[in-house]
């Protein structure tokens, strides 16, 4: 996954990272509960993950529950913890037969056994899988990821394995959750909020920043076509000049 892929004349993102927000208030418009807006979630979770694989976009992460999602009201807490459970379970056997790899970010010790079980079970018998990486953000934090990174530099050269001098953006970033995938291209955030949220705050340095007010259960495949054809449009310096971006590009393709 080290190209950029086209469809037909779109360039594609490799790696899509999703703040999926807006269910509570898709639900409070229809005077339904809040889990109703997040069992509408789920579907257009599921919508855009088969998106994905069709595009063949080589990985997507998801957020679903931040660790500050703890604060919520305890019943919409153990709602979305039934509903991680319910859903893992349902769609695993159709997500491997997909060739799709599931793994989950975050610090999953404070999940139920039955949901630590579940999650261990998906990411063992998928792990093989390459035609999708689909990456859980599970009671992660940007902040939490980084700090568990430093916490296993230092725990290196406590045992000698690394050298201060050592310590460079390539070693720190091997520590990091989502270590051997390319950074997101593409952050989607829909609910109409323009703010990261202590989602990837490492890896997203270079990412294309994509707001909507679109609420997370109305996300579909023509928003997602809108977004990515958005992605198409920007180009990408990394700190280079725009000349030198279109030289290369020339130079490439003449
Ligand atoms: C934010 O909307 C959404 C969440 C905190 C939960 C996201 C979870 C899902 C979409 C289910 C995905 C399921 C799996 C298995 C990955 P909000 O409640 O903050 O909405 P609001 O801002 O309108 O209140």
């Amino acid at each position: 996954m080290s190209t950029e892929q086209t469809d037909n004349d779109t360039i594609l993102p490799r790696h899509v990272a999703v703040v999926m927000d807006g269910n509570g208030r898709w639900a409070k418009k229809r005077f339904l509960p809040r889990t109703a807006g997040h069992k509408a979630g789920v579907k257009a979770t599921r919508r855009i993950v088969e998106l994905c694989a069709q595009k063949r976009i080589g990985a997507i992460t998801l957020f679903a529950f931040s660790s500050e999602n703890w604060s919520r009201p305890d019943q919409e807490v153990s709602s979305l913890m039934s509903l991680f459970l319910s859903t893992l379970n349902s769609e695993i056997d159709k997500l491997h037969e997909r060739g799709v790899c599931i793994r989950f970010i975050g610090d999953r010790t404070r999940f139920s056994d039955s949901l630590q079980a579940s999650i261990s079970d998906a990411e063992n018998k998928t792990e093989k899988n390459s035609r999708l990486k689909l990456n859980i953000a599970a009671n992660y934090g940007g902040r939490w990821d980084i700090v568990n990174a430093v916490q296993c530099l230092a725990q290196k050269l406590v045992t000698g394995e690394l050298a201060e001098d050592q310590i460079t953006e390539q070693t720190f970033a091997r520590e990091l959750s989502l270590f051997g995938l390319p950074e997101p291209d593409l952050f989607i955030r829909t609910g109409g909020e323009q703010r990261i949220s202590n989602f990837l705050l490492w890896q997203v340095a270079y990412t294309e920043l994509f707001f909507t007010d679109t609420l997370w259960p109305d996300f579909d495949a023509a928003a997602f076509d809108q977004a990515l054809e958005w992605y198409s449009t920007r180009q990408r310096r990394f700190g280079k000049t725009g000349e030198q971006v279109e030289n290369k590009k020339e130079k490439q393709t003449g």
